[in-house]
């Protein structure tokens, strides 16, 4: 199952992949509000659009802390990397030496690489609280992304992620778009990050068993007028 992983990324791979599996139902992949989200802050945002299997919303802006990139094999092992080196951070390990309240979700942007390795780089990312948004404190190792409007194409799903649902799971919001006005417009908003990249957000700690909430996220730019 690694393997499928490590290799799923293109999205030549996740089309082929897909037409192999009989979805289920995609009605059930959308519409619940994390829980995570009434007990600590986290990114508003409007939804666009319920689709089959898929929901579109706008982020209108918002801040992040974002480690280098993580070369590995296993998406869960570099989320955990990413996310204790965060995790210090909010603890206060920064140059301002202060300690920053936590956020849901955490992001990981899965970012395919060519090598002969079949590796990818991750990026794992914290969402700044609007208190800290102004004045990031500073850390090594760490850069803060601030998006302006961002537009989200969304599939949720529950339980642990393991390295073999990622592809899956990506496949499948692919193939929800697809026959959908918004398979065009995402694929073409997306080329200005890296083309066939995506983000796994995560809403729960790991000592967190019931209702756990996950996201693929696709995100693209797109014209404020398509939306009307
Ligand atoms: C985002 O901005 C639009 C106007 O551009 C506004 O109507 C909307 O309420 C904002 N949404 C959020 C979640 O702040």
């Amino acid at each position: 199952m690694q393997w499928l992983l490590i290799c799923s990324t293109s999205p030549l791979f996740l089309v082929y992949f897909s037409t192999l599996t009989n979805w289920p139902n995609h009605n059930q992949n959308v519409g619940i509000f994390p829980p995570t989200c009434n007990r600590i802050e986290c990114p508003s945002f409007d939804v666009i659009q319920v689709g089959n299997g898929f929901e579109i919303r706008r982020y209108n802006s918002s801040v992040w802390m974002t480690t280098s990139p993580i070369e590995d094999i296993s998406f869960v092992s570099a989320t955990r990397t990413g996310f204790l080196e965060l995790f210090f951070y909010i603890q206060g390990k920064n140059e301002y030496k202060k300690h920053i309240e936590m956020t849901g979700p955490v992001l990981t942007e899965i970012v395919p690489s060519d090598g002969p390795f079949c590796a990818s780089s991750f990026l794992v990312s914290f969402y700044v609280p609007k208190l800290n948004q102004a004045d990031p404190p500073p850390a090594k190792g760490l850069h803060v992304q601030k998006w302006g409007k961002k537009y989200a194409a969304v599939r949720q799903f529950s339980g642990f992620v393991q390295d073999s649902d990622v592809g899956v799971e990506a496949a499948a919001l692919h193939e929800s778009l697809l026959g959908s006005k918004w398979s065009d417009v995402v694929e073409k908003g997306k080329s200005t990050s890296p083309p066939s990249s995506y983000i796994v957000a995560q809403y729960n700690s790991p000592f967190e068993f019931e209702n756990r909430v996950n996201e693929i996220w696709m995100v693209f730019d797109m014209e404020d007028d398509y939306v009307l």
